[in-house]
């Protein structure tokens, strides 16, 4: 009789099995599957684990508040909270070509992981969220939400160029037994529902030069606009939602004044797994009134337009 009781059970026993009296290190992004497989690492071998969370300054509105919040404080799982916005901001600075900007993060994202996982000492293991799907599926970038360093930066081959073993509780399961096992093993919801978020982070939706005034608009306006699918009840029915800025402003009327700000697209689709996808139909009064809080409570874009495109033609993100 399996249940999901009987696999953290069993997983929990070969993880003490394979680690002994080493350290573990886990690269925690604050997705599902790297959340879930700390949190049962951290059931199996408690403080040998310590987490490195990598935060690149491209992340979501209290995303490093939420994720340090709930692993170093509510789980008291050892957390090393990687700030280097300053070193990753700095790279990007003039770089506006999607490519360039994907090498550019995933490049010190190894430099940075590998520089403080260095400060671990007798560490002889990396974990990582590795899901079923990642390993039967040979490329380096599967196209898919997971959130092991492997596929979200394509860094095949450093637990290799680090000397460490690999330890991956995950890798028999698909995505819902994921979230199951993350339910069984006490998460929250809200952490276990959570749309998939990309490596390259807000890089990516920022299309164009990133600057620190663009990011801060696209956080506020992101989290109105998830706000707004949380209230209405939809955020369970869509795959991934986001906001994007684009690198153009548009005049418009504000009371007895002109603006000239930024443009936004609200994006929204449903999925299966991510390689195709088709835009969310929202009606037009959930529209309308989205476009009237972004445009009302974020300074800096008076223009809100819906991406209404599928995959394929169109890709989910925006570079
Ligand atoms: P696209 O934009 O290619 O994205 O339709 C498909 C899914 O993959 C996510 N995505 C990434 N995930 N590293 C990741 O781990 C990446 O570099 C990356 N780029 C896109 C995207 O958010 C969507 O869920």
């Amino acid at each position: 009789d399996w249940t999901m009781a009987a696999y953290r059970d069993e997983a929990i026993r070969l993880i003490r099995e394979q680690v002994g009296d080493a350290q573990v290190i886990c690269g925690l992004s604050g997705g599902v599957d790297s959340s879930v497989a700390a949190v049962l690492i951290h059931e199996a071998i408690g403080d040998q684990l310590t987490c490195v969370f990598v935060d690149h300054g491209l992340l979501r509105q209290n995303e490093a508040e939420e994720v340090v919040g709930m692993f170093r404080d509510h789980y008291n799982i050892p957390l090393i909270h990687a700030d280097e916005s300053e070193l990753f901001l700095g790279a990007l600075e003039g770089v506006s070509d999607p490519e360039t900007k994907r090498k550019t993060i995933g490049k010190l994202f190894i430099d940075v992981f590998q520089k403080y996982a260095d400060q671990i000492e007798g560490a002889e293991f990396l974990a990582q969220g590795t899901l079923y799907p990642d390993v039967i599926e040979s490329v380096s970038f599967s196209g898919g939400p997971s959130v092991t360093i492997k596929s979200h930066h394509n860094v095949g081959g450093l637990p290799e160029k680090m000397g460490l073993k690999l330890v991956e509780p995950l890798r028999e399961l698909f995505k819902d037994e994921v979230r199951a096992l993350g339910h069984e093993l006490g998460l929250p919801a809200s952490f276990i529902g959570r749309h998939p978020f990309p490596g390259p982070g807000l890089a990516i939706r920022c299309p164009g030069e990133i600057t620190r005034e663009k990011l801060e608009i696209l956080r506020k306006a992101d989290a109105v606009y998830i706000d707004q699918i949380r209230k209405h009840g939809l955020y369970d029915e869509i795959w991934q939602a986001f906001v994007a800025i684009l690198p153009v402003r548009t005049v418009g009327v504000m009371g007895d004044g002109r603006t000239y700000d930024y443009a936004c697209a609200l994006r929204a689709v449903t999925s299966v797994d991510g390689m195709t996808a088709d835009y969310y139909p929202f009606s037009h009064e959930f529209l309308g009134e989205t476009a009237t809080r972004i445009i009302n409570e974020v300074k800096g874009i008076n223009r809100v337009t819906y991406d209404i495109t599928s995959k394929p033609p169109g890709t989910i993100e925006w570079e």
